[in-house]
């Protein structure tokens, strides 16, 4: 049975605040509430989003009228937690430099609340501890609810949170929820997620993250297309070959196998992180940088992506695995040897496919994206690479045909946007070779990129949404991925390669791009 989307976007607001603001418009005082995250004791709390929200209390862009309930089925006292916290912030905040004061003054502000998230009795605890802190921190009663645990528990959280009266809105205090990803493991379990989440939030009280779009690097596409006057006449297929994305992890699954192994990274990293950034490269101006327009824009890209038979996925498309290895100098173990990795399993490391855009701008203009864990290197980068120029003047010197020229979008590391061309070289022969011009945020700006995390919750706090995925973006970009997924498996299923860690992935990832005389890009 197919599940029907749950909403139309009738209830999603039309207009948000502008979410790219500058810094000084955010005071303190602007977003009182309390801050409650399910899921306390899990990884992502502490390597992320307590140091995201030490990091906005340093900036100034929360204080003490926002307090933190961690919930958790373990039991802790207050005081265990907040020394659990200021141990965690000692490992992974970006301002571990701060003073003993400012992390006492920031976790004196963090409370516990242990529960079964089954058990609707500890959602009316929960409550009248939000009552309490209300009253103590000053927070009108305004409350995030942030979903960090398994996907498993999201129904039951979202259910009780409703019969406990908790995400009533009537008193004229907000109540929002972040979901995290995973959004489902197929269309049709997001749709049921979906509905699960609408029928205790109305869609302009819901922010599922993705933390690719708080990134800043992300989040400069827009400014370099749409603030510069010299790119977006040349973004489109008369001038452009192809568009190569690459999201390079050298980390394996490490302890995250349990998850990991029943996902793949087509799940993990493609239907979300890759699909939201290479909108943000293809998508149309918008009618304006803020609220729904530009997620409508990003929504049209996702549908005018051709989508997948499953013939076209068996030829599009590359998966593999990593097998042992040496990933940076060091001896890496194969996929199969990772803990809790079952010993047969066919789950998918690496992922590489090339997309169709059909639409005005990109008609004929491929998309090659690749994924992976063990890979070469840590590298997330996009490449916009342009057509060669028309006539092949200097070969009657000697030269090769000259390298097409190529625009670097560097996400993570060493951020910042290159542009290849070629240039003649010193001397009396007339050669010519490539070179390179480079932008590199460290060098143009003092100042420290902030977590992504640290935008995102920030503007859910605010009630800004654009940096969310929207109900029918998470739906459209299942409908592209589950073919992709259903082509693994069943008869004339296609093949699993492999590829030794510390590789680019198996050999026919390059043979995507060799078919059309092209190849991937050193990175
Ligand atoms: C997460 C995935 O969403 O993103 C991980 O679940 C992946 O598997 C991570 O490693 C990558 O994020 P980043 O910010 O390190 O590129």
């Amino acid at each position: 049975m197919t599940v029907k989307s749950s909403t139309d976007y009738k209830d999603a607001p039309t207009e948000l605040a502008n979410p790219f603001r500058v810094d000084d418009e955010v005071t303190i005082g602007d977003a009182p509430c309390a801050l409650v995250i399910f899921g306390a004791s899990g990884d992502l709390t502490q390597r992320k989003l307590i140091p995201a929200v030490f990091a906005l209390r340093q900036g100034g862009y929360v204080d003490s009228h926002n307090p933190l309930i961690g919930f958790a089925r373990s039991s802790r006292s207050d005081e265990q937690f907040r020394a659990e916290m200021s141990e965690a912030l000692k490992k992974f905040s970006r301002m571990r430099s701060a003073t003993v004061e400012e992390f006492t003054a920031f976790t004196n502000d963090l409370y516990y609340q242990v529960g079964d998230y089954s058990d609707p009795e500890t959602f009316v605890t929960l409550g009248k501890r939000l009552e309490e802190l209300a009253e103590k921190h000053g927070t009108h009663g305004n409350c995030l609810f942030y979903l960090a645990t398994p996907p498993s528990s999201f129904g039951m959280i979202l259910k009780n949170l409703k019969v406990s009266g908790l995400v009533d809105e009537s008193n004229g205090a907000f109540r929002r929820v972040v979901v995290e990803k995973p959004i489902g493991t197929d269309r049709d379990s997001a749709r049921k997620l979906n509905l699960q989440i609408h029928d205790s939030f109305s869609e302009k009280q819901v922010f599922r993250i993705d933390h690719y779009l708080g990134k800043e690097t992300v989040q400069n596409i827009l400014a370099f297309r749409f603030g510069n006057g010299i790119f977006e006449p040349l973004w489109n297929r008369r001038y452009i070959d192809h568009v190569q994305i690459t999201v390079a992890e050298t980390i394996g699954v490490g302890s995250r196998a349990g998850y990991f192994d029943t996902a793949g990274i087509a799940r993990d990293m493609l239907q979300s992180h890759i699909l939201q950034l290479m909108t943000l490269i293809a998508m149309e101006p918008p009618i304006a940088i803020r609220g729904e327009s530009i997620r409508d824009e990003k929504v049209k890209v996702l549908r005018a992506i051709k989508p997948f038979t499953r013939m076209e996925a068996i030829r599009n498309v590359v998966r593999g695995q990593y097998q042992p290895g040496v990933v940076d100098g060091a001896d890496s173990l194969g996929y199969l040897e990772e803990e809790d990795v079952p010993t047969k399993s066919q789950t998918e490391t690496f992922v590489a496919l090339k997309l169709e855009i059909d639409n005005w701008r990109w008609s004929g203009v491929p998309f090659y994206i690749r994924t992976g864990k063990r890979l070469a290197k840590r590298v997330s980068q996009v490449n916009i690479v342009y057509r060669r120029p028309p006539l092949a003047f200097f070969e009657e010197f000697g030269c090769d045909a000259p390298e097409q020229n190529v625009l670097g979008i560097r996400i993570q590391p060493e951020e910042g946007i290159s542009m290849s061309f070629v240039s003649k070289r010193p001397g009396p022969s007339f050669h010519i070779d490539p070179v390179r011009m480079d932008f590199k945020y460290s060098s143009a700006f003092a100042k420290q990129t902030p977590e992504a995390y640290e935008r995102l919750i920030l503007d859910a706090m605010l009630g800004e949404a654009s940096l969310f995925a929207r109900e029918d973006e998470v739906d459209l970009s299942w409908k592209l991925i589950d073919p992709i997924i259903e082509s693994w498996s069943g008869a004339n299923a296609a093949p699993l390669y492999h590829y030794q860690a510390g590789n680019w992935g198996p050999e026919e990832s390059s043979a995507l791009l060799e078919r059309s005389s092209r190849e991937w890009l050193r990175l």
